[in-house]
C-alpha cells in the first residue's frame, strides 16, 4: 500500500514535470526561432562586413619581432628601384643633395650640414641615428625633415630619406619619424612643446585606456582636428546632423583667421589625446601627409576608423585593414553605414580594437623604431656604390644624453 502511492506520487510527480518540461520546450522553441530570425536579419544587413573581417582575420599571421621582421615589405618595396638599378651612385646622391638634411656617418661618428629648418625635427632624428651609430658602416645620408615627400614617379629616383609618402607616387625612402623622439607637432594649449616622446605617451594613453573599459566608452564616433584638408568634413556634416552617431568638430590651427576656416562654426576646443579613449569609435585622416595620431589612437582600445590607404609611414602597411582597424573611403560614403554596424556589433567592435592595440603594443616599441632606422641604413650602405668623403663644413652631432 505505502509501496502503491509512493508509486503515484512518483508517477505525478513526472507528470508535472512533463507538462512543464513541454511547456519551457515551446517556450523555448519560440524563443529560439526569434532569436534565429533577429540574427538573420542582423546577419543579412551586415554579412558582407562580418566576411570581410573574418577572411582578413583568417589571412593574418602576427610577425616577429626578429630583425623588426614585421617592416620588411615596406624595406623591400622601397629599396626595389635602387637595387633593379644596381645601386646608388655619386651622382645620385649629389642629385638628391638640395632635398634634404645632409648627414654623414664617419668612423661611427655623426656629421651634419649646419642648417636644419626645424631643429627640432633634426634632434629627433639624430637621437635614433646616434643609437645605433655603434653598428653603421660610412655613408652619406640626405634626410628630408619636411612634412611633404620629395621624389615623384614622374621624375628619376633619387635617394632623399621622408618619414611619409603615398607608395605609388613617390620615390622616397621611409624613415621612422622624428615624433617617435621629439619634434612632434605642438598643439596650443595640450601639447605646448609637441606631443612628446612615444614611450611615455604609450604609458599615459595606456593608463586611460585603463580607466575607460568598453563598458563605460560612449557609444559614438569621434574626432577633433584642424582643418588641414577638406577630406575631413563630411564627418564634421555628419556629426552636426547625428550627433548620437558622431562627436567630431574642427580645431583652430595656426592660420586660423575666422569662422569660416572651421566650417562655419566657432572652433571647438583641443582634446589630447588620452581623453580620446572615453569614445568607442576614433577616427584618423590623413593631415598633411600622413597624420602622427594614428599609432596614437590605437592604445585606447577603442575601434580605429582609418579614412583613405594613400599616405604611409613605414609601420601602416603591417597594420591590416579589417583586422586592426576599419577601412573607411576617402570620400567618407560609407561612413554612416560602417558607424552603424559598429553599434549593433559590439563584439566585433571589441575585438578589431583588441587587435589593434595589441599590435601596437607589441611591434611598435620605440626598440623597433631603433630596429626599423638600422635595418634600412644597413641595406641602404650596402647599396652605396661611393665611399663618403669627409665634408669639412659639416658639424660633429653629439649624443645630449
Ligand atoms: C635576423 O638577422 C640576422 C642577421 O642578419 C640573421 O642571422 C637571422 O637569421 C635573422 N633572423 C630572422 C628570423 O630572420
Ligand atoms: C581591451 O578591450 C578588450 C575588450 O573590450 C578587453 O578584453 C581587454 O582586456 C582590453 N585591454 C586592455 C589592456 O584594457
Ligand atoms: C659640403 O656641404 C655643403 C653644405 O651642404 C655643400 O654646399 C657642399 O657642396 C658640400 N661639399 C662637397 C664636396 O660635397
Amino acid at each position: 500500500m505505502l509501496h502503491r502511492s509512493t508509486n503515484n506520487l512518483a508517477i505525478k510527480y513526472f507528470r508535472n514535470v512533463a507538462v512543464f518540461v513541454t511547456l519551457g520546450f515551446v517556450f523555448l522553441t519560440c524563443a529560439e526561432v526569434n532569436h534565429e530570425k533577429e540574427k538573420y536579419t542582423k546577419g543579412a544587413r551586415w554579412h558582407h562586413y562580418i566576411e570581410l573581417i573574418n577572411q582578413a582575420v583568417k589571412d593574418y599571421k602576427d610577425c616577429s619581432n626578429e630583425n623588426c621582421s614585421c617592416f620588411t615589405s615596406v624595406l623591400k618595396d622601397d629599396f626595389a628601384v635602387w637595387i633593379k638599378k644596381g645601386g646608388i651612385t655619386k651622382d645620385d646622391l649629389k642629385a638628391a643633395h638640395s632635398f634634404g638634411v645632409n648627414y654623414q656617418i664617419l668612423s661611427h661618428k655623426l656629421f651634419r650640414q649646419e642648417e636644419c629648418m626645424f631643429p627640432f625635427r633634426c634632434s629627433g632624428v639624430e637621437h635614433f641615428l646616434l643609437e645605433i651609430i655603434d653598428n653603421l658602416p660610412d655613408m652619406d645620408l640626405v634626410i628630408n625633415v619636411k612634412d611633404w615627400p620629395q621624389v615623384y614617379h614622374h621624375q628619376e629616383p633619387l635617394p632623399v630619406f621622408s618619414f611619409s609618402k603615398v607608395a605609388d607616387v613617390n620615390w622616397d625612402i621611409m624613415y621612422p619619424a622624428w615624433t617617435f623622439w621629439e619634434g612632434g607637432p605642438a598643439v596650443w594649449p595640450i601639447y605646448p612643446t609637441g606631443l612628446g616622446r612615444w614611450d611615455l605617451q604609450r604609458d599615459i594613453i595606456t593608463r586611460a585606456a585603463e580607466a575607460w573599459p568598453w563598458d563605460k566608452k560612449e557609444d559614438k564616433a569621434f574626432f577633433r582636428g584642424s582643418r588641414t584638408s577638406s577630406e575631413r568634413d563630411p564627418l564634421i556634416l555628419l556629426s552636426r546632423k547625428e550627433p548620437a552617431l558622431v562627436d567630431a568638430a574642427y580645431t583652430k590651427n595656426q592660420a586660423w583667421k575666422s569662422n569660416e576656416d572651421t566650417l562655419y562654426q566657432p572652433p571647438a576646443s583641443e582634446v589630447k589625446l588620452e581623453d580620446h579613449c572615453k569614445y568607442r569609435y576614433l577616427f584618423n585622416f590623413r593631415g598633411v601627409a600622413a597624420s602622427f595620431r594614428l599609432k596614437h589612437l590605437f592604445l585606447c582600445n577603442s575601434t580605429v576608423f582609418h579614412v583613405g590607404n594613400d599616405w604611409l609611414e613605414f609601420f601602416y602597411p603591417a597594420l591590416k585593414p579589417w583586422v586592426h582597424y576599419i577601412p573607411v573611403k576617402s570620400d567618407l560614403a560609407n561612413v554612416r553605414d560602417l558607424l552603424l554596424f559598429a553599434q549593433q556589433n559590439q563584439d566585433v567592435m571589441k575585438s578589431i580594437a583588441n587587435r589593434g592595440r595589441q599590435f601596437i603594443i607589441d611591434h611598435l616599441r620605440l626598440e623597433d623604431v631603433s630596429c626599423y632606422w638600422k635595418q634600412i641604413l644597413l641595406k641602404y650602405a650596402e647599396l652605396l656604390k661611393a665611399k663618403p668623403v669627409k665634408n669639412k663644413s659639416f658639424k660633429e652631432i653629439k649624443s645630449t644624453l
